[in-house]
């Protein structure tokens, strides 16, 4: 399940380590210190979820060792280091070991921001998707994976199953955190190139030279057979589709052109950023856009399908009570109007973080779900929205959470639900077909 990103910053010097780590708090991340990269070592293992800064110069072990050292642990961990100031073959020599990039000493903050910003992005969209490949070889399970009976959520599943088996290239568009990626996996998973390569690269995770050189090739003295070539007859995702520069537009057009109709490759794009209202098809050129859109999936933010809120957070809590091995918190009636009342900038992602803290929360047994998303929305610098919804929505989410959770807690056995609710079974069975909830999906 998604976490919190850290970054664990690793410099002998207590000064350096302290300002870096105040800055990057200050800036909203959530930050560790180590005082040497053996002690850093015992911390980070594979799948680690955040990302490395480190000095270069430290006594014991130094930072291109524990470099080594870290892409052997997890290739894919971005490990950003500081050089000193015009320490060009040093900057030049992490890199070809595989850094994700360089700051020289004394740096800007802002560009270390930035740095940290984009790295943590990759990582996450880097363990999103390792997560999710653990799952590709059954299509069903990930189909299993999308809570929600929104009218939008039961056309999104008809659409996946649709254009799983279609053969256009496909565009996936929507607010970070609505299920992107978990969409880019399950229409691979259901469709005819299930068994075949699953191939992910993010477009905004590499200069462009570089890009372009894992995408299209040529190959270089490290070996690796260009993306295209290794997704042949399977499906590739271009995440941050967005960031492709013109020049390697042209080429990926080239490359789809070239494939034919129907084409061997399937290309997944998906397109991660919003910033200033610019969308995807201001960012690609028209021709290209246009190939890549044949197909299109627009994932709605979760703040407009209410109805899946109170849905996701009871299934949600309800894993994490498991994985905690305690009980799954109650919502009271004036939770359930707030969670429906929050904004989620951070959609499915965010809406799991808070479960998992409304759970630990209650095996504690202190804070509120309302504490937590007053929080929540202080970080993202954003308010309740106070935007009103109909009274009969607010009644009818909480109605329908409860019974919900009531037959999974009795496994589907009417009559105790009838008797905890105090509803007579004619009622209760009208309620249930109204919100379409069927009895065998409990037992
Ligand atoms: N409808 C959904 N039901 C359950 N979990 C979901 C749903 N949509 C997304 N998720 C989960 O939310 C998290 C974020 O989804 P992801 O696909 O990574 O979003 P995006 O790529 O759009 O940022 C993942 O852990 C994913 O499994
Ligand atoms: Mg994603």
């Amino acid at each position: 399940m998604a976490r919190m990103m850290k970054i664990a910053i690793v410099d002998d010097e207590q000064d350096m380590r302290q300002s870096i780590s105040q800055w990057l708090a200050l800036s909203g991340f959530d930050t560790e210190t180590y005082p040497s990269a053996e002690e850093a070592l015992k911390a980070i293992g594979p799948d680690w979820p955040g990302v490395v800064v480190s000095d270069i110069k430290m006594p014991g072990m130094d930072g291109m060792a524990f470099l080594k050292r870290l892409m052997s642990v997890d290739s894919g961990l971005p490990v950003i280091m500081i050089t000193g100031h015009g320490d060009v073959p040093m900057a030049v020599e992490a890199m070809r070991v595989g850094a994700y990039d360089f700051l020289e000493k004394p740096f800007n903050p802002d560009r270390m921001t930035e740095l940290a910003k984009r790295a943590t992005q990759a990582r996450r969209m880097t363990l999103d998707n390792r997560a999710l490949r653990r799952e590709l070889a059954d299509g069903s399970t990930l189909m299993k994976k999308l809570i929600g009976n929104s009218p939008a959520m039961e056309r999104l599943r008809e659409d996946i199953l649709d254009l799983g088996q279609a053969d256009g290239h496909v565009l996936i568009d929507g607010e970070t955190g609505t299920g992107k990626t978990l969409v880019a996996h399950a229409l691979h998973a259901v469709g005819p190139r299930a068994g075949k390569k699953f191939v992910v690269v993010s477009c905004a995770a590499y200069a462009e030279d570089m890009l372009g050189k894992r995408l299209f090739g040529p190959m270089d003295e490290g070996g690796q057979i260009p993306l295209v070539e290794e997704a042949r007859g399977g499906t590739l995702v271009l995440e941050d589709v967005e960031a492709l520069s013109h020049p390697l537009q042209s080429r990926l057009l080239t490359f789809i052109n070239d494939q034919g109709t129907p084409a061997e490759t399937r290309i997944i794009a998906i397109c991660n950023d919003h910033e200033q209202g610019r969308t995807v098809e201001d960012a690609l050129r028209p021709d290209l856009y246009y190939r890549l859109a044949a197909l299109k999936i627009m994932l709605p933010p979760l703040r407009s399908r209410g109805e899946d809120i109170l849905v996701l957070f009871t299934r949600l809590s309800e894993q994490f009570s498991e994985e905690y091995g305690c009980d799954a918190p109650q919502v009271t009636a004036q939770e359930a109007a707030q969670l429906l009342q929050a904004p989620w900038p951070g959609n499915v992602r965010q809406l799991i973080n808070v479960a998992e803290r409304a759970v630990l929360q209650n095996r504690r047994g202190t804070g509120s779900i309302a504490s937590l998303l007053m929080s929540e929305n202080e970080d993202a610098g954003q308010t309740m929205t106070t935007e009103g919804k109909p009274l009969k929505e607010y009644v009818e989410s909480f109605e329908k959470m409860l019974i919900d959770n009531t037959m999974r807690r009795h496994r589907g056995s009417i009559t105790a639900v009838m008797e905890e609710l105090c509803l007579p079974r004619r009622t209760l069975n009208e309620k249930m077909a109204k919100y379409g909830l069927q009895r065998q999906d409990y037992l």
